[in-house]
Protein backbone atom coordinates (compact mmCIF):
# COMPACT_ATOMS: atom_id res chain seq x y z
CA UNK A 1 0.00 0.00 0.00
CA UNK A 2 1.38 3.33 -1.01
CA UNK A 3 0.03 6.77 -0.12
CA UNK A 4 0.77 9.25 -2.95
CA UNK A 5 1.06 12.85 -2.45
CA UNK A 6 -0.42 15.00 -5.52
CA UNK A 7 -0.45 18.67 -6.24
CA UNK A 8 2.45 19.97 -4.18
CA UNK A 9 3.03 23.15 -3.74
CA UNK A 10 6.74 24.48 -4.06
CA UNK A 11 8.69 26.78 -2.31
CA UNK A 12 12.37 27.69 -2.88
CA UNK A 13 14.89 27.97 -0.33
CA UNK A 14 17.85 29.36 -1.20
CA UNK A 15 20.72 31.60 -0.11
CA UNK A 16 22.61 34.14 -1.72
CA UNK A 17 26.27 34.23 -0.57
CA UNK A 18 27.22 37.78 -1.85
CA UNK A 19 27.66 39.65 2.08
CA UNK A 20 28.80 42.52 0.10
CA UNK A 21 25.90 42.62 -2.31
CA UNK A 22 23.63 42.41 0.75
CA UNK A 23 25.63 45.51 2.33
CA UNK A 24 25.12 47.62 -1.11
CA UNK A 25 21.44 46.86 -1.09
CA UNK A 26 20.69 47.51 2.26
CA UNK A 27 22.77 51.27 1.93
CA UNK A 28 20.74 51.47 -1.62
CA UNK A 29 17.19 51.05 0.35
CA UNK A 30 17.79 53.21 2.68
CA UNK A 31 18.99 56.10 0.16
CA UNK A 32 15.53 55.48 -1.72
CA UNK A 33 13.69 55.40 1.64
CA UNK A 34 15.11 59.15 2.44
CA UNK A 35 14.90 60.67 -1.27
CA UNK A 36 12.50 58.79 -3.29
CA UNK A 37 9.69 61.30 -2.31
CA UNK A 38 6.38 60.08 -4.00
CA UNK A 39 7.11 56.55 -2.66
CA UNK A 40 7.22 57.92 1.17
CA UNK A 41 4.19 59.52 0.40
CA UNK A 42 1.88 56.62 -1.28
CA UNK A 43 3.60 54.97 1.78
CA UNK A 44 2.22 57.34 4.21
CA UNK A 45 -0.87 57.40 2.59
CA UNK A 46 -1.46 53.77 2.59
CA UNK A 47 -0.59 53.33 6.23
CA UNK A 48 2.87 50.92 5.46
CA UNK A 49 4.70 51.37 8.11
CA UNK A 50 8.17 52.11 6.67
CA UNK A 51 8.80 52.81 3.15
CA UNK A 52 7.93 50.87 0.17
CA UNK A 53 9.06 51.78 -3.67
CA UNK A 54 6.20 49.17 -5.03
CA UNK A 55 3.64 51.95 -6.40
CA UNK A 56 7.11 54.58 -7.37
CA UNK A 57 9.89 53.36 -9.18
CA UNK A 58 9.99 50.44 -11.15
CA UNK A 59 13.46 50.90 -13.16
CA UNK A 60 15.25 49.83 -10.35
CA UNK A 61 17.91 47.67 -11.77
CA UNK A 62 18.41 50.68 -14.39
CA UNK A 63 19.40 53.13 -12.02
CA UNK A 64 21.37 51.22 -9.44
CA UNK A 65 24.30 48.66 -10.48
CA UNK A 66 23.34 46.45 -6.96
CA UNK A 67 20.08 45.78 -8.29
CA UNK A 68 21.45 44.91 -11.60
CA UNK A 69 23.67 42.69 -10.31
CA UNK A 70 20.94 40.88 -7.71
CA UNK A 71 18.73 40.71 -11.09
CA UNK A 72 21.44 38.64 -12.90
CA UNK A 73 21.21 35.85 -9.77
CA UNK A 74 17.08 36.48 -9.60
CA UNK A 75 16.99 35.38 -13.04
CA UNK A 76 19.28 32.28 -12.54
CA UNK A 77 17.33 31.25 -9.16
CA UNK A 78 14.24 31.74 -11.16
CA UNK A 79 14.97 29.15 -14.48
CA UNK A 80 16.10 27.10 -11.91
CA UNK A 81 12.58 26.59 -9.58
CA UNK A 82 10.82 26.77 -13.21
CA UNK A 83 12.76 24.05 -14.27
CA UNK A 84 11.88 22.02 -10.62
CA UNK A 85 8.55 22.90 -11.81
CA UNK A 86 8.41 21.43 -14.76
CA UNK A 87 7.08 24.42 -16.37
CA UNK A 88 6.97 24.34 -19.92
CA UNK A 89 8.01 27.62 -21.25
CA UNK A 90 9.22 28.85 -24.24
CA UNK A 91 11.93 30.97 -22.79
CA UNK A 92 13.35 31.44 -19.42
CA UNK A 93 10.84 33.78 -16.69
CA UNK A 94 11.64 37.19 -17.05
CA UNK A 95 11.62 39.62 -14.35
CA UNK A 96 8.91 41.83 -14.86
CA UNK A 97 9.01 43.92 -11.48
CA UNK A 98 11.40 44.39 -8.46
CA UNK A 99 10.46 46.99 -5.50
CA UNK A 100 12.38 47.29 -2.22
CA UNK A 101 10.87 47.06 1.17
CA UNK A 102 12.13 48.77 4.86
CA UNK A 103 9.68 48.07 7.35
CA UNK A 104 9.52 49.28 11.06
CA UNK A 105 8.63 47.05 14.08
CA UNK A 106 5.05 46.22 14.31
CA UNK A 107 4.43 46.38 10.64
CA UNK A 108 3.02 44.05 8.39
CA UNK A 109 1.35 43.08 4.92
CA UNK A 110 -1.96 41.36 5.43
CA UNK A 111 -2.33 38.32 2.55
CA UNK A 112 -2.14 38.23 -0.67
CA UNK A 113 -1.01 36.91 -4.23
CA UNK A 114 0.68 38.43 -7.05
CA UNK A 115 -1.72 38.51 -10.51
CA UNK A 116 -0.37 38.94 -13.56
CA UNK A 117 2.48 37.21 -12.53
CA UNK A 118 4.14 33.04 -12.67
CA UNK A 119 6.70 33.10 -9.76
CA UNK A 120 7.09 35.08 -6.84
CA UNK A 121 9.52 35.88 -4.33
CA UNK A 122 11.81 37.87 -1.70
CA UNK A 123 15.40 38.45 -0.84
CA UNK A 124 16.05 39.08 2.82
CA UNK A 125 18.55 42.31 3.37
CA UNK A 126 18.49 42.60 7.09
CA UNK A 127 16.40 40.57 9.26
CA UNK A 128 16.70 41.64 12.99
CA UNK A 129 15.46 39.81 15.99
CA UNK A 130 11.95 39.57 16.34
CA UNK A 131 11.25 40.97 12.41
CA UNK A 132 8.38 39.45 10.98
CA UNK A 133 8.06 36.33 9.72
CA UNK A 134 6.04 35.43 6.13
CA UNK A 135 3.47 33.23 5.92
CA UNK A 136 2.08 30.68 3.67
CA UNK A 137 -1.33 29.24 2.90
CA UNK A 138 -2.66 26.39 1.84
CA UNK A 139 -4.39 27.27 -1.57
CA UNK A 140 -7.19 25.31 -1.28
CA UNK A 141 -8.44 26.40 2.33
CA UNK A 142 -11.96 27.64 0.56
CA UNK A 143 -12.64 24.52 -1.05
CA UNK A 144 -12.31 22.60 2.58
CA UNK A 145 -16.01 22.46 4.08
CA UNK A 146 -15.31 19.76 6.48
CA UNK A 147 -11.73 19.21 6.51
CA UNK A 148 -10.17 18.23 10.32
CA UNK A 149 -7.56 20.33 11.51
CA UNK A 150 -4.48 19.36 11.35
CA UNK A 151 -2.45 18.07 14.65
CA UNK A 152 0.23 20.27 15.79
CA UNK A 153 2.99 17.70 15.00
CA UNK A 154 1.46 16.92 11.47
CA UNK A 155 4.43 17.26 8.64
CA UNK A 156 5.27 20.72 7.46
CA UNK A 157 3.90 19.59 3.79
CA UNK A 158 0.21 18.74 5.75
CA UNK A 159 0.07 22.22 7.60
CA UNK A 160 -2.72 24.44 5.97
CA UNK A 161 -0.32 27.29 7.19
CA UNK A 162 3.55 27.26 6.46
CA UNK A 163 5.43 30.18 8.48
CA UNK A 164 9.20 31.14 7.51
CA UNK A 165 11.10 33.07 9.74
CA UNK A 166 13.82 34.26 7.37
CA UNK A 167 17.32 35.09 7.62
CA UNK A 168 19.48 37.72 5.97
CA UNK A 169 20.61 36.48 2.63
CA UNK A 170 18.21 33.76 1.98
CA UNK A 171 16.20 33.49 -1.28
CA UNK A 172 12.53 32.73 -1.05
CA UNK A 173 10.35 32.30 -4.32
CA UNK A 174 6.73 30.78 -4.98
CA UNK A 175 4.35 30.48 -7.42
CA UNK A 176 2.68 33.69 -7.96
CA UNK A 177 -0.83 32.57 -7.03
CA UNK A 178 0.22 31.48 -3.61
CA UNK A 179 -1.39 33.34 -0.93
CA UNK A 180 1.19 35.16 1.75
CA UNK A 181 1.40 37.56 4.16
CA UNK A 182 3.89 39.12 6.66
CA UNK A 183 3.26 38.55 9.86
CA UNK A 184 3.46 41.51 12.51
CA UNK A 185 6.88 41.94 13.44
CA UNK A 186 8.36 43.11 16.90
CA UNK A 187 12.12 44.44 16.29
CA UNK A 188 13.61 47.78 17.24
CA UNK A 189 15.50 47.83 13.64
CA UNK A 190 14.47 48.10 10.22
CA UNK A 191 13.41 44.92 8.57
CA UNK A 192 14.82 45.23 4.77
CA UNK A 193 13.82 43.17 2.07
CA UNK A 194 13.49 42.98 -2.24
CA UNK A 195 9.99 41.58 -3.66
CA UNK A 196 9.83 40.79 -7.25
CA UNK A 197 7.81 39.14 -9.97
CA UNK A 198 8.56 36.87 -12.71
CA UNK A 199 6.37 37.07 -15.85
FE1 LIG B 1 3.87 39.41 -1.61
Amino acid sequence: MTTRALFPTLLYDAGLAAPALLDELAHSIRTLAREDQAGRRWSREHGYKGYTSYASLNDLPRRDPAFADLAKLLVKHAATFAADLAFDLPRKPRLDSLWVNLLKGAGHHSAHIHPHSILSGTVYVEVPTGAGAIRFEDPRLGLMMAAPTRRADADEALRPFVTVHPRAGQLLLWESWLRHEVLSGAAKAERLSIGFNFA
